[in-house]
């Protein structure tokens, strides 16, 4: 699917439909260059999945976790690159889990469904485009 944002305060009503099909054990790769709106992207998400925990860039090597209808973590791995952090991993099964500059690789160790959300700016019009990429592990559904 494919959305058109021209202000960041059209994302929560775009990513709403995507946000309700989010469950335990998800993964949400956000991708696109530095100002794209990754962060405003995983602060709709979060307020779409019922938290009203304020949404920040999680600085270097730094999970955030938020409350909504379900645990949610937050990690941006930018200068981190491919290594997954620990904590992630290990919280990924109890959250949906929302990740900025993570490879596709990271689909891999998702528990449930992984989800790649990428972000192109045309103008000063955001494009996101989100495409499923994971298996499901074990067979989980
Ligand atoms: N859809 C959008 N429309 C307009 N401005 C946006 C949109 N998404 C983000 N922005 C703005 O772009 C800037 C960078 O957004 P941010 O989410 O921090 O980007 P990233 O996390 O990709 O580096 C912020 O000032 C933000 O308000
Ligand atoms: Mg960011």
């Amino acid at each position: 699917m494919v959305f058109r944002a021209e202000t960041e305060s059209q994302l929560p009503a775009l990513l709403a439909e995507f946000a309700s099909h989010l469950n335990l054990g998800d993964l949400v790769i956000l991708q696109g260059e530095l100002g794209a709106g990754k962060t405003a992207c995983v602060r709709a998400i979060v307020a779409d999945l019922g938290s009203i925990d304020p949404v920040r860039s999680p600085t270097f090597a730094l999970i955030h976790q938020y409350q909504g209808r379900v645990p949610i973590l937050h990690a941006d791995l930018y200068r981190i690159g491919k290594a997954p952090l620990t904590e992630l991993l290990e919280g990924m099964a109890e959250s949906i889990t929302l990740v900025e500059w993570a490879e596709e690789s990271l689909a891999q160790h998702a528990p449930r469904k992984s989800y790649l959300l990428k972000i192109s700016v045309e103008h000063s019009i955001r494009l996101i485009n989100i495409k499923e990429i994971g298996t499901l592990k074990n067979g989980a559904k």
